[in-house]
């Protein structure tokens, strides 16, 4: 491509550290798709004629079908996808073909691409976080009553219902899809046009081509629009938040399945076997999500380490952008895809759940809710009479629901039989009907409201 200035080629080591067609083939409908858009754009303006122009974009039409059917031959000395394109319309069209590079830069030129890629992520990824909500949400509901015991400090602290729980999933997501439609809002305008990085003097139409490709605006400044990769950090970040999440969740479900607690159950279908212990019933696909985080943080940091000390604008250390964003980003389908999977799949163990809700004095606070309500008591005086009575219950070896009224009554004389009505766990999420509270109420109606709007969410923009 630059032959004319280099008297011999690269050494083998130079191609091998600088050749990047074998992670940015994955660019090649964006490189097309824009390639299309500028050829049209520079015969509408008088820069190269309709006939070329017409013939360029046969040659790409052809190019893409040739990739898709796999008939497509990718050479690493061409370097990249740009130039692995070029070249191919090249062979194709002929001398026409060199026209296509007219007031354009591979700078402003895969600047362009990986936003458009970018972008097709964020929709993909869009449509797989509504999935996994749709899972959630009507999990939810099946399971609006069914008590199990909430923690903090991994100690068991109230009850709570298995579809509140699920629920505050739901929520998270959509804080996730919503870090996604900013970082989308943000990343689409478009370089193409920038150039190498000081624009051109050929007279663009930089609209044209914007509008073409789906995007709002061309970008303002031909330096910022070649030199930052600040779209894909932020798609990064909001990948990591969400990798977070699902981690969490990932986390729960070990937690859950183990014999440790016992709560859930998952099938054959997201466990394996052990080769050596027959009974054992792994949680690998949940392990997995939880790990996977690791390397989707890892491709945010690593990119804002290679970004951080860039003076403007194009370096070549900016093609590191695209393996660890690639990989992140695919990762993160996965895992979604393996917790929508696994929160169809998922079981809870109703008894046992509510057992365990019920144990380690669960419902002391409700019982000194009631002595707030009732006997007009002061918070913190009803805290100290309900930690005397469960004194009485653990010296006794009964639930609080089991403690005969006379020994609650040595402790409060004013406690009456009425208190029996808040101390059972089905009591206890009944009760707690606050907005966000996890009443079996609240859940179904938080659960149907999730169900509607998911149901209204129009499927992603469709892919350019
Ligand atoms: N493969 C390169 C990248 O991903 C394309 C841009 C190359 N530009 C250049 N001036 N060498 O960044």
């Amino acid at each position: 491509m630059w032959g004319g200035r280099f008297a011999s080629g690269p050494d083998a080591i130079m191609e091998e550290i600088n050749v990047s067609i074998d992670f940015d083939r994955r660019l090649y409908r964006q490189d097309i798709a824009a390639s299309k858009a500028h050829a049209k754009m520079l015969a509408k303006q008088g820069i190269i004629s309709a006939k070329d122009a017409k013939s360029i974009g046969q040659g790409l039409d052809a190019i893409l079908a040739e990739i898709e059917a796999g008939k497509f031959t990718f050479q690493r000395a061409l370097e990249d996808i740009h130039m692995n394109v070029e070249n191919r319309l090249s062979d194709m069209i002929g001398p026409a073909a060199g026209r296509l590079h007219t007031a354009r830069s591979r700078n402003d030129q895969v600047a362009t691409d990986f936003r458009l890629w970018v972008r097709d992520s964020i929709d993909a990824l869009d449509t797989a976080f509504a999935a996994y909500q749709l899972a959630l949400a009507e999990q939810a509901l099946v399971y609006a009553d069914t008590v199990m015991p909430g923690f903090t400090h991994l100690q068991t602290a109230q009850p709570v219902t298995f579809g509140h729980h699920l629920l505050a999933y739901v929520e998270m997501a959509a804080r996730d899809r919503g870090r996604f439609k900013d970082a989308r809002k943000r990343l689409n305008e478009s370089p193409l046009g920038a150039a190498a990085l000081a624009g051109t003097s050929f007279p663009l139409d930089r609209d044209m081509t914007a509008k073409a490709l789906g995007f709002d605006a061309p970008m303002a400044n031909s330096l910022d629009a070649v030199s930052d990769r600040d779209f894909v950090l932020e798609t990064l970040a909001a990948a990591s938040i969400a990798a977070m999440h699902l981690s969490r969740f990932a986390e729960e479900l070990v937690i859950w399945t183990s014999p440790l607690s016992g709560l859930v159950k998952l099938s054959d279908k997201f466990t394996t076997g052990s080769s050596i212990m027959p009974q054992k019933r792994n949680p690998d696909a949940a392990e997995l999500v939880r790990a996977k985080t690791g390397r989707i943080v890892g491709a945010l940091l690593g990119l804002l380490m290679v970004m951080k000390g860039l003076p403007l604008a194009y370096q070549k250390d900016m093609q590191e952008d695209k393996e660890g964003a690639m990989d992140a980003l695919g990762a993160l389908a996965l895992a979604l895809a393996a917790m929508t999977g696994m929160a169809r799949d998922l079981v809870p163990d109703a008894d046992r759940m509510k057992a365990m809700a019920g144990s380690g004095y669960s419902t002391a606070t409700d019982l000194a809710d009631w002595l707030v309500r009732t006997l007009a008591m002061p918070f913190r005086q009803a805290h100290h009479v309900t930690g005397r009575i469960v004194k009485a219950a653990e010296a006794a070896g009964v639930p609080l629901e089991r403690l005969p009224l006379d020994v609650m009554q040595k402790v409060e004389p004013k406690i009456t039989k009425d208190v029996f009505k808040v101390l059972s766990v089905e009591d206890s999420v009944r009760s707690r009907t606050s907005f966000g509270g996890t009443a079996p109420a609240n859940v179904r109606r938080e659960a149907r409201k999730w169900l509607q709007r998911l149901a209204k969410q129009k499927p992603a923009k469709q892919k350019k």
